[in-house]
């Protein structure tokens, strides 16, 4: 409630900087339950004075479902520990990497005797990665759950990723911030960034901010890597006596970051179903126009999950799935003919046109190609200084070209001028190659129609066939980053940041806060912790083994991936398009609060 301008000019005048606010318990002369906020915080921020749209108003209102376990009062909340765990991958090299945090239990929060904290706490809470729909409500559930816990605690948002809390650039976040966020896109609240938390210096740095700001707990909400984060720091912070509990938080639209505990990443659900409208839209004109070959590349870094999700959303004509070139042990040339093969049974049957979606992550499955970049990684470590200096492209490529093994080499030299020197740009922090940067779609269209006219000229196809390859392009990704989260990742967000600060109060340092149960009604979900370290495995980033946290790639024997396959040929030939429209966010149940199919099938029992 927002106090009445008098009140407001009066504490202006009264107490400078400051407001008094009266939570509605003004009574006669008697003030009860004055809060004291800076008004810095509401004047700074550009942000909170902006136009709001109809949707952001009304939306802002959502109350987010909760399991029932995080709707008891802290006393009756207890926890119950699992058996020891593992590592997903390398338990001797992981135990060796993590002694402090490696093997701790699975906790579940149960319905018992539970503490009374006596005492506020002091979060800090960092936005990690790339963006995805829910992380602002993360941050909401955090917030109202340390507020719950005791309504002097305090939470401190780290800006711009990691690099806010070894630079010390943080704001504590007031509750007219956290309002004016809630249920909202994007991660714009307090930013992100890709930063790696792992020179010594950026460790104690980390170290000295948590203790000046006598964090009790650290919550990092990002993908495989900035978990990682997560798992390091709260491995060094006991190595280093340092007090505050470190806790991470599930997040990627590419939903990579699963395992059996943690059922999907935040993010996912939004985005799949925000890309599957604009599919079913594109697939519909396409079958309108009956001219173009629309080549869709699809957000996910490495796995193929986003695209699986939307072919079964939508039964494009052609979706490729990186895991499944790899299995089949695939190269490029494979890959062509294949998608070649469809366009001319379609435009046998008339149909020059269709949808084929393409994962930005097929390049590194292509087993040729994940060796040549393999390769390029090495040697962009150990030449970076030196690469930098080399400005002319031809002499980059030969330079490259030269260190390349022999098969790798080929390779290289096949890919057309733009697509090496896109496998040559920068890599992030964590080693990556961009994958968002190189063209695959364009790669496989050029590619594509190379071959047709090959054919076509040595009379194994009709001409018309390859004059009839007409096509477009479209790269859906940042689009579906910061839409306003879906019902189902503005519910399983919350829940998030609710169980991420019992998970603080209980400190379980070395956490990943997991909601459980997602395919069935809110009110049963189950809230636990996993420790992160039983989520890792050993593998090579900048040319180096190094302890991260797995990706969850697409499993070819699970159950989303054999409808798909059951069902590819049909979706070839026949126009068997889905329109899913746009998400709802009000209405019955059955169309607002759907999980994707991807979850419906691997949970559903
Ligand atoms: P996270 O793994 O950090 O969630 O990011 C995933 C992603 O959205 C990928 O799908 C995409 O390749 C990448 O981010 C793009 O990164 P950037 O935002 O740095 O361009």
């Amino acid at each position: 409630m927002n106090p009445s301008p008098e009140f407001v000019r009066w504490s202006r005048q009264s107490f400078g900087k400051y407001i008094l606010l009266d939570f509605s318990t003004r009574s006669k002369n008697m003030i009860h339950n004055i809060f004291i906020i800076k008004i810095h915080d509401k004047e700074k921020r550009e942000d909170m004075k902006k136009e709001k749209s109809a949707l952001e108003k009304f939306r802002s209102h959502y109350v987010p479902k909760i399991p029932a376990i995080l709707k008891m009062k802290i006393n009756n909340i207890a926890l119950k520990q699992g058996g020891r765990t593992s590592s997903l991958g390398d338990p001797e090299e992981i135990r060796k990497s993590f002694p402090h945090t490696y093997g701790r239990p699975i906790v579940r929060l149960v319905k018992g005797k539970g503490p009374k904290p006596e005492k506020p706490l002091n979060v800090g809470v960092a936005l990690s990665g790339g963006q995805a729909p829910g992380g602002h409500n993360v941050i909401t559930g955090l917030y109202d759950g340390i507020k719950a816990l005791h309504h002097k605690s305090r939470l401190y948002g780290f800006k711009g990723g990691p690099k806010g809390i070894f630079t010390e650039n943080y704001e504590i976040l007031s509750g007219t911030v956290i309002n004016a966020y809630r249920n909202t896109g994007g991660f714009d609240m307090i930013g992100s960034g890709r930063d790696k938390i792992e020179k010594p210096e950026q460790l104690s740095a980390c170290r000295a901010a948590c203790e000046k700001l006598s964090l009790d707990a650290l919550v990092i909400i990002g993908g495989d890597d900035s978990n990682t984060n997560a798992a390091v720091l709260a491995e060094y912070f006991l190595k280093e006596g340092n007090q505050t509990v470190v806790i991470g938080i599930p997040k990627t639209i590419d939903g990579d970051l699963r395992s059996r505990m943690i059922e999907i990443s935040f993010g996912f659900d939004t985005a799949c179903k925000l890309y599957s409208e604009l599919i079913g839209n594109i697939c519909r004109d396409a079958m309108s126009a009956r001219k173009y070959w629309h080549f869709i590349k699809m957000m996910g870094r490495s796995a193929s999950h986003v695209t699986l999700e939307c072919a079964l959303e939508t039964h494009p004509n052609i979706a490729l799935i990186g895991e499944e070139a790899d299995e089949k042990n695939m190269t490029l040339a494979q890959v062509v003919e294949d998608i070649a093969h469809v366009v001319i049974k379609r435009s046998k049957a008339g149909k020059n046109f269709g949808v084929c979606l393409v994962p930005e992550g097929l390049i590194e499955f292509i087993p040729e190609i994940r060796a040549l970049i393999g390769e390029l990684n090495t040697i962009l470590a150990e030449h970076d200084k030196y690469f930098q200096t080399i400005k002319d492209f031809s002499n980059q490529q030969e330079f490259i070209n030269h260190k390349l093994s022999r098969e790798s080499s080929f390779v290289f030299s096949s890919l057309p001028a733009r697509i090496q020197n896109q496998l040559l740009l920068d890599r992030d922090s964590h080693g990556n190659v961009q994958v968002s940067k190189i063209e695959t779609e364009n790669l496989l269209i050029e590619q594509v129609r190379e071959l047709l006219a090959e054919w076509a000229a040595e009379g194994k196809i009709d001409e018309k066939i390859s004059k009839n390859f007409s096509t477009q392009n479209h790269f859906l990704g940042y689009e579906g980053r910061c839409s306003f989260p879906s019902n189902f990742d503005a519910d399983y967000t919350y829940a998030l940041g609710r169980t991420a600060a019992l998970l603080c109060m209980f400190r379980n340092t070395g956490y990943m806060a997991a909601v459980t149960g997602l395919v069935k009604p809110v009110s049963q979900r189950g809230a636990c912790g996993v420790p992160l370290t039983s989520l890792m495995n050993v593998e090579i980033r900048k040319g180096k083994k190094a302890p991260v946290i797995k990706k969850a790639l697409v499993d070819t024997g699970g159950k989303a991936f054999r409808l798909f396959a059951d069902n590819r040929s049909q979706w070839e030939i026949e126009d068997d398009y889905v329109f899913p429209g746009p998400i709802q966010y009000f209405g019955p149940s059955e169309i607002s609060d759907m999980p994707t199919k991807t979850l419906l099938l691997e949970r559903k029992k």
